[in-house]
């Protein structure tokens, strides 16, 4: 097949190598990529030119590897070109360089300047010594790049240059197209595909005073957990989460996270996104009351606080109010007494296309446990029950009835 032929059918992938030994293993990556299939445009940081050549890229690849933002015959602005074209963006061997200038969002090479200029997911695949992999600097620019969306391909124990042993190894060339094809697939393909996902997680925390909050048992596990797999199926995916989440639970997945700590925060959050999103699927524990925060520390001296709560705003209510054509409204419903009744009611008074019923009384369901057990109703009445089972799991069967109405609206 020649180069045209792919550029016309195939997804399109720009490989980056950046400059650490591990680069020669792109090489064997790249033939892997292209023997799948894959239209694949290589990068070479400068740095990563010392190590393996352009050549040998270039005669494999599709199109000459490039190796700088100037002087390229075939387009005067390169990184636009290769950023707006990919269907994915993956770089291997990431070093710890690479991470800390996409992190910073520096563009002083073509590799940097095209990661900035693209919205194509990005899978980071690191390789470096285990004293620079565990730094510190290392790891919290690798959770930026993850809270971004980013998706890192962690690196094998094994190995290293000059003889060491020790985490930091670049995963294997199989390990990494196998995964390339899988993401490819899923989103492409995915039951989600081309939609927008906009899901909340966690509790909510409302302040007191300047130093306590009141706040709920939420985990975020559920919510966090229907991010990653409605972005396994496809979809384009912004999840609005508790910020005390931040450091406890990560998504390996394209997902946009975007972190409030109060009902008004994350109402502010949902609300000015909901007319974009396709499905929007309200996973959070929400405080019901807030209350009105006293301006200085209260002091235990002064005996127990009378807290002044008020209602916050509900906003699965507006979000139903807000509903556009197809759209589909998710809501969850905590309960422990009377369960499917409240929760089919729940329903009905906030509008919503699937309620999730959440037994949180149910012993390993609900708050703060890995597993949990539902029972989905439908605007219908028609339940469908998912029997005690993982977190991803249970996404998996909301999304997949998420799907199934999406289809539904569409025919
Ligand atoms: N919810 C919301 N905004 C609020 C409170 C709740 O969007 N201020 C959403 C939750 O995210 C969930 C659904 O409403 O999807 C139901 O939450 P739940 O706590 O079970 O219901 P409440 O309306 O709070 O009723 P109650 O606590 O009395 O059962």
């Amino acid at each position: 097949m020649t180069s045209s032929e792919h550029k016309a059918s195939s997804p399109r992938i720009v490989l980056g190598v950046a400059g650490g030994i591990a680069a020669f293993k792109a090489v064997e990556l790249l033939r892997r990529l292209r023997e799948l299939g894959y239209f694949v445009s290589p990068i070479l940081t400068p740095d990563a030119t010392h190590f393996v050549g352009a050549l040998t890229f270039s005669a494999l690849a599709s199109e000459p590897a490039r190796t700088s933002l100037f002087n390229d015959p075939s387009t005067p602005i390169p990184h636009t070109y290769l950023g707006q074209n990919a269907d994915l963006i993956v770089v291997a061997p990431a070093t710890a360089h690479l991470i800390a200038r996409y992190a910073a969002g520096l563009a002083n090479d073509l590799l940097g300047a095209t990661l900035l200029a693209s919205r194509a997911p990005v899978l980071l695949c690191p390789a470096m010594h285990s004293e620079m992999w565990e730094q510190p600097s290392v790891q919290e620019n690798l959770a930026t790049l993850r809270r971004r969306g980013v998706m890192i391909l962690n690196p094998d124990v094994g190995l290293l240059a000059g003889g060491d042993v020790g985490a930091g190894r670049l995963a294997e060339p199989e390990t990494i197209s196998n995964l390339v094809s899988a993401l490819l697939a899923e989103t492409a393909h995915g039951p989600l595909a081309n939609k927008r996902v906009l899901i909340s997680a966690g509790g909510t925390r409302e302040p007191i005073d300047p130093v306590r909050v009141i706040t709920n048992r939420s985990s975020g596990r559920q919510g966090f957990a229907l991010a990653e797999v409605a972005a396994r199926l496809g979809a384009t995916v912004t999840l609005v989460s508790c910020a005390t989440l931040a450091l406890a639970l990560d998504v390996q997945r394209r997902v946009e996270v975007i972190y409030v700590d109060t009902a008004a925060q994350m109402a502010t959050e949902i609300l000015t996104r909901t007319a974009q999103s396709d499905v929007v699927i309200m996973a959070a524990a929400v405080a019901d009351f807030t209350a009105r925060a006293a301006t200085n520390k209260l002091k235990k001296e002064d005996g127990p606080p009378a807290l002044e709560l008020e209602p916050t705003q509900d906003i699965l209510v507006e979000l139903g109010k807000r509903r556009h054509e197809g759209q589909i409204i998710v809501g969850f419903a905590a309960e422990t007494d009377n369960a499917l009744e409240r929760a089919t009611q729940k329903m009905k008074r906030k509008n919503c296309d699937l309620m999730v019923l959440n037994d949180v009384s149910a012993d390993g369901a609900g708050f703060d446990h890995p597993t949990n057990e539902v029972v989905i109703i439908e605007r219908s009445g028609q339940t469908h029950s998912v029997s005690l089972r993982s977190k991803e799991e249970v996404s998996y069967e909301i999304l997949t009835n998420v799907a199934a109405l999406l289809t539904r609206g569409a025919s």
